[in-house]
Order: C-alpha cells, then structure tokens, then sequence
C-alpha cells in the first residue's frame, strides 16, 4: 500500500467560517473514493486570509499551497494531481515563498501554521519547550532580568515593559501569587492573540510557566472571551495534554518546582478587556474598573500579586529564554524591540497576519502586504490600535510604526490591529461611531466617560447636522479635553484620540474647510 500523503486544512476560526471544514469532509471522503491515503493535519492558519481554506500538501519539494479552496474544487484538484504538487488554477507553490509570508519575520508566530496545535511532538521538534528548560535552571531574578534585557513592552496596548511589571510581582511577599493572561482581544479588526491560540496554544502555556516560575507564582488563569469557541476547546486540551506529559503539574518535568492553569471564558465586555476590569470579572463581578493604586502586581487577583499580560506578551517569553535576550532585541527600533503581529483588516484586499519587527511604515503593510483597498478605490484613512486609536490620513504613512514614533503624532500602535477604509468612508460618521461606542462599552463608573461620550454622541450629531457648528466644535473639542484629562482609564481616555484624529485630518467631513484643519491634537 502507498505512504500516506499528509494534507493540511486549518482548524482556525478564520478558515472555519469560510467553510474549512467541508473542505476537509469533502476532501477525505474523495481521497477514500480515489483510494488514496492520505493523513489529514488540522493545523492553524499561516494568516494569508484571503486564501482561506488554504489547503497545503506536504510534497518532497516542500508544503504546496492551494487555496482559497472550496468543496467543489476537490475533485478537480486531484484530477490535476494535487497530492504530487502539481499545478492548478488555485494552486501558489511552495507556501514558505509566497512571499507576504516569506518577508515576514516570524519570531512570535514560528510555528502558527506549521505544527499540528495540539501534537506536543511537533511543538518540541520546533523548539518548544527549549525556553522552560533554560527556565528552570535559572533563579526567579534570572529570568526576570532575562525578560527585561529583552526590551518586551507588553502587547496588549499599553506598551508596560513586561520585565518590570513581574519585577514587582516577584518583590511583593505573598501566600499566593497568580499569572492572569488577558485573552479578551476586545480591539476592532485584532485576531492575533486568537491566532497564536488555535495555531501553537503550547507556546502560550509554556511562557505561562515561565512567568509563573520567574514571579513565583503557582496558579494561572486564561481569561478568553466567550467568541472564541474554537480557542477555548483548543485551550483546554492543550492544558490536559501538557498535564499528562509532565510540562504543567506540581513537579514540572521532576524539578521540584510547580504550575498550573485554568481556562475562564468572558461574557463580552470590551471593558473586560481592562486588567482591573477582568480582575473583578475573574472574581465572579461585574467588569468594572477598580482605582489605581494599587497596581494588580501588588494587590491584584483575590487581593495578591498578579501579572497581568495579554497573550502575545506571555507568547513571546519562550523564545525570548531559548535563543537569549539579546536575539529578540535585535529585531526593532528604538525603544520598540522585537516583533509585532501586525493585523491588516477593514477595507483591504489580502487582509492577514503579518509578523515584523518595529519600524515598518503603514504604507508597505498597506500596499506591499495588503496589496491596497479591496473595493479597489483608493484607501483614505487607516485606524491604528483599535477602537481608541487615532485615524491616519496618508500624510502619515510613512511614519515607522514603533511605540514613540506613533505617540509623536499622537497615534498608538497598541495591539497592532490596522483597519483600513477607502474614499467612501464618513469620517465624521467614524468619530460619532467611535463616541458611541464609548457611550455603549463605558463601565459607568466615572463622569467623564459614562456622561460625557453620551454627551459627545450629541455634539457630533449636531456638527454634522450643521446646528451651530462652531459652538459645537468648540463644545466638542472642551468635553475631549475633559474626557482626557478627568477619566480613570483608557476607554474615557482615549475615546478623544479617534475622534479628535478625524476631526484634525479630515475637516471637509465634518462641514468644514480641508484647510482650517486644526492644529490641536490629543495630548
Ligand atoms: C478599555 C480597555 C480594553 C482593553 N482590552 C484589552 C484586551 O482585550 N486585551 C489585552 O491584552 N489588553 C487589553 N487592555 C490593556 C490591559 O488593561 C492591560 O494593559 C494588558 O492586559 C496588560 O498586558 P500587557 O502588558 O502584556 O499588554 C485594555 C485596556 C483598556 C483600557
Ligand atoms: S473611563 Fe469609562 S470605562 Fe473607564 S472607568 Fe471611567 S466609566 Fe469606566
């Protein structure tokens, strides 16, 4: 009997919904009826979204891509001889060349595509695990310098380098310490953090781990909003399987030391995206954000010392310790180090996945990457960093995208979501919906947000309806000011950032003269 070709078709949420799995039904049920074995993998997706199902065959050349595949294109495929990576319609050749991903510097996200999630084999084959052996050789403070040495500012927005926040935690004296991941990926066209926990959950348990080890801390939890089924499922039989094989457990691999985690599943509040905010929803609470000080790192889950990172951040920790600090910190610029998955999505043609170190500009991500707008008409505006980040007009392009450069133009990098829209889009329309949204996900528990983006939704109106415009803007740009100034988080904070943004470089909107653009931006 023939060897068993191995066939690849993603199990990503992504690829699911564009129909990947009766991609994979189909193409079973046609190789049993051509007879020909095959070895299905339901691997995690190489974020080339617009080719999904992307479907790869492993040839003796290499993995041969083929996508976006759908049923029907099955018996057609193997007609044309798909299994010895021959050619087709569909067919992109060797995937590791298609070049959005060649270019790519995949430090992060190694092995999101390649590896069978769940096959701990395969996980160890391409280095995992190598960063918790070093781990626990290593004496807690080793690790954390490790960490710091390594320039690692946090993923999930707020850019905290992620070595002095577990300092903290390892100098606090406690009974208990916890590692809470924060997987609420709440941010507008961001899926990184899904990705990576689909594709390689073991890389997220592992520097879990190490957290733990580093901070001394021996329980943690993955907080993962209740929209991300297929990462949950993943989740949880990653940490069995990890269990079972000794990497999780109170005696990790026979070396004395301990760590375990849970899986909690959030109700959807982008609030609860928040630390404090997921700290009180963790507890069983209402999401709702606590005053700080004290930071988490000294009073945070159950009142003990807590390290709060998302999931790229603790991700990224293995191969910070298997290939040293000093590796990752080349990659970068500035303060910036290391890589970051970038997520091209709204209005753009090959919307994906795209890993690269600090200092990329906009404009290669857009057209080099994203290969321009979808609806073909040209991009206009690019919102950067979520909901709370400023809107871009192409002026702004070419500024390197790393922490510093983007808060000079009062912009943030933040999660690395990037959502692009053509010439068609409203932008005042963008700043009420951005007010509005703030009005919608406000936790309610300061004036400025709860009252004033309800406040500002109106103003908004009225300046688009032509009511008293100029009063209205300047009304607009007092109750920013308040809602910067006087909030107690970022939701309040920031809401001015894609507001003002939209105001100051897209003024012809907003009724108003393309050249009285104001100066003022956001502080
Ligand atoms: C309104 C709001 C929503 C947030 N949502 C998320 C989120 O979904 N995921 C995340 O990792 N951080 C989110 N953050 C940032 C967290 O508060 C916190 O800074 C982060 O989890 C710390 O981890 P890091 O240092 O690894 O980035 C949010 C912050 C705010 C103000
Ligand atoms: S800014 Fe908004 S979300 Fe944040 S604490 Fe105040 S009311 Fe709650």
């Amino acid at each position: 009997m023939s060897t068993a070709i191995t066939v690849f078709v993603p199990m990503d949420t992504a690829a699911v919904a564009v129909g990947a799995n009766d991609v994979a039904l189909a193409l079973q049920a046609e190789a049993d009826t051509r007879g020909q074995r095959i070895k299905l993998v339901r691997n995690g997706s190489r974020g080339l979204l617009w080719l999904e199902p992307l479907v790869e065959i492993d040839t003796p050349q290499g993995r041969m891509a083929y996508g976006p595949v759908d049923p029907d294109d099955i018996p057609g495929l193997f007609d044309a001889g798909w299994l010895q990576g021959h050619d087709h319609p569909l067919a992109h050749g060797l995937t590791e060349d298609i070049p959005y991903l060649k270019n790519q510097e995949r430090l992060t996200f190694a092995r999101v595509g390649i590896t069978d999630p769940l096959s701990l084999d395969d996980y160890r084959a391409m280095g995992g695990y190598d960063g918790l052996q070093k781990a626990l050789g290593m004496a807690p403070e080793a690790i954390v310098a490790e960490v710091t040495d390594s320039g690692l500012r946090g993923r999930g927005g707020a850019a905290f380098p992620t070595g002095i926040k577990w300092k903290t935690v390892l100098e606090t004296a406690a009974p208990q310490k916890y590692i809470v991941c924060n997987a609420d990926e709440g941010d507008s066209g961001t899926f990184s953090d899904r990705m990576l926990m689909e594709g390689d959950p073991y890389a997220l348990i592992e520097g879990m781990t190490i957290a733990g080890l580093a901070v001394q801390a021996t329980h943690g939890y993955i907080y993962v909003r209740s929209e991300y089924p297929i990462a949950i499922a993943v989740l949880e039989a990653a940490i069995q399987r990890a269990r079972q094989a000794g990497w999780l457990g109170t005696d990790i691999q026979g070396s004395g030391r301990g760590f375990d985690l849970e899986v909690r599943c959030g109700a959807g509040a982008y609030i609860c995206g928040e630390e404090t905010s997921l700290l009180e929803s963790l507890e069983g609470k209402r999401g709702l954000v606590r005053a700080k000080p004290p930071l988490p790192a000294i009073a945070g889950l159950f009142g003990q010392p807590t390290v709060v990172n998302n999931v790229i951040s603790l991700a990224t920790v293995p191969v910070i310790l298997a290939r040293g600090a000093g590796y990752y910190r080349d990659f970068g610029m500035g303060r910036s180090r290391g890589t970051l998955p970038f997520q091209l999505a709204g209005n753009i043609r090959h919307g994906g996945l795209v890993e690269k170190a600090f200092g990329i500009t906009l404009r290669e991500l857009l057209h080099e990457y994203g290969a321009g707008s979808a609806s073909g008409r040209p991009l206009r505006a690019v919102q950067v960093g979520g909901p709370l980040g400023a809107y871009l007009p192409e002026s702004l392009w070419d500024a390197p995208l790393d922490y510093e450069s983007y808060a000079a133009v009062s912009a943030m990098v933040g999660h690395g979501g990037i959502v692009a829209f053509d010439d068609a889009v409203d932008m005042a329309e963008m700043a009420e919906y951005a007010m509005e949204f703030c009005a919608i996900e406000s936790c309610g528990k300061c004036t400025p947000c709860r009252i004033g983006s309800t406040r500002g939704v109106e103003v908004i109106h009225r300046i688009r309806n032509n009511e008293q415009r100029s009063e209205q803007l300047m009304l607009l740009r007092d109750l920013c000011d308040t809602m910067l100034a006087g909030s107690l988080c970022a939701l309040g904070g920031m809401t001015p950032y894609p507001v003002l943004s939209a105001l100051d470089h897209f003024p012809e909107d907003f009724g108003l003269p393309a050249s009285a653009a104001s100066t003022t931006q956001p502080a």
